[in-house]
C-alpha cells in the first residue's frame, strides 16, 4: 500500500537512496532539502520525486513545510529524519556556533518533524518514523563532540517517542549507519579516513543503498513489531 513519505535531506547521499527505495516500494515520496536548489532540481527531474525546501532546524518552517506537503499529497504517514551536517573539530577549536548548528539541525530537526507529523499519525492509528543516527553517536568519535552528542540524542529521542507511539500503531526506530560512501564521509581528510576504513571488518565503506534497505524494512507493514530499536549498519565496525 502506497503511503505519503517525507525524507529530510532527501536529494543527496543517504537521503537520495532512501527516496529512490521508498518510491520503488510504491510510496508517494517527497524529498525535503535545505540549500542546494540545483541538485534538488536535477534530482526531481531524474526521479520524478518532488523536492521541497525548508530548514529542518527551524521549527516554524518545519510545521509549515509538512502542512503544505499534507495539503498537496495527503496525510504524512512515513517520516525519515535523515538531514544532518557535520562541523568537525576538536573541542578546543570548536566554536559555540559549530556546536549549536549541529544540535539545532541534526537533533532539533527530529523534534520539529515529529511535532509536525506525529500527532496526525497517532490520530490515524498508523505511522512510521525512522531517525538516522550514527555509529559515532553510539561509540563517540574524536573531533565530533557536537555530532556525537546530537546523534546520541537521536537514539534517546527514538526510544522515548517509540514508547509514546506504540499503542497508536506508530513505530519509531533509528538506524545507525557506519561510514557510508557519501560526500559527508568524503570530506574526512584522506589519511584519517584510511585509518577508519582499516578498522571496518567488512573492509570497505558502506553504500547509501544499504541504509535505504533498512529504512524499507522499518517503514513496511512487516516492521510493525519493531519499535524503539537501533539498527546498526556499519560493516561490523561497532558491534552494539
Ligand atoms: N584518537 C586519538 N587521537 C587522534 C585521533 C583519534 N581518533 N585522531 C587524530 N588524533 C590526534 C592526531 O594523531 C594528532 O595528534 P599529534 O598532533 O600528537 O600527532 C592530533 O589528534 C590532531 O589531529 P589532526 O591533525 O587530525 O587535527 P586537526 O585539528 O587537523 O583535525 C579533525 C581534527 C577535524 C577532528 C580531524 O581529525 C578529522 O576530520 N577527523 C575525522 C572525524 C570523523 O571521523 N568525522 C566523521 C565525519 S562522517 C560522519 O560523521 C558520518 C557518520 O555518521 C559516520
Amino acid at each position: 500500500m502506497g503511503r505519503v513519505a517525507i525524507v529530510t535531506g532527501g536529494t543527496r547521499g543517504i537521503g537520495e537512496a532512501i527516496c529512490r527505495r521508498l518510491q520503488r516500494q510504491g510510496h508517494t515520496v517527497i524529498a525535503n532539502y535545505a540549500g542546494n536548489d540545483e541538485k534538488a532540481r536535477a534530482f526531481s527531474e531524474e526521479t520524478g520525486i518532488p523536492a521541497r525546501r525548508w530548514d529542518v532546524g527551524d521549527h516554524e518552517a518545519c510545521l509549515a513545510g509538512c502542512a503544505a506537503v499534507a495539503e498537496e499529497f495527503g496525510p504524512v504517514e512515513i517520516v525519515v529524519n535523515n538531514a544532518g551536517i557535520t562541523r568537525d573539530g576538536t573541542l578546543h577549536k570548536m566554536s559555540f556556533e559549530d556546536w549549536n548548528e549541529v544540535l539545532r539541525i541534526n537533533l532539533g530537526g527530529c523534534f520539529n518533524m515529529a511535532k509536525a507529523t506525529f500527532p496526525g499519525m497517532r490520530e490515524r492509528g498508523w505511522g512510521r518514523i525512522v531517525n538516522i543516527g550514527s555509529i559515532n553517536g553510539q561509540a563517540g568519535q574524536y573531533g565530533q563532540v557536537n555530532y556525537a552528542a546530537a546523534k546520541s540524542g537521536i537514539h534517546g529521542f527514538t526510544k522515548a517517542l517509540a514508547q509514546e507511539g506504540a499503542k497508536f500503531g506508530v513505530t519509531v526506530n533509528a538506524i545507525a549507519p557506519g561510514y557510508i560512501d557519501t560526500d559527508m564521509v568524503a570530506a574526512v581528510p584522506a589519511p584519517v579516513l584510511e585509518k577508519i576504513v582499516a578498522k571496518i571488518p567488512v573492509g570497505r565503506l558502506g553504500m547509501a543503498e544499504e541504509i535505504a534497505r533498512g529504512v524499507a524494512f522499518l517503514t513496511s507493514e512487516n516492521g510493525g513489531f519493531m519499535t524503539g530499536s537501533t539498527m546498526s549498519i556499519n560493516g561490523g565496525q561497532h558491534m552494539y
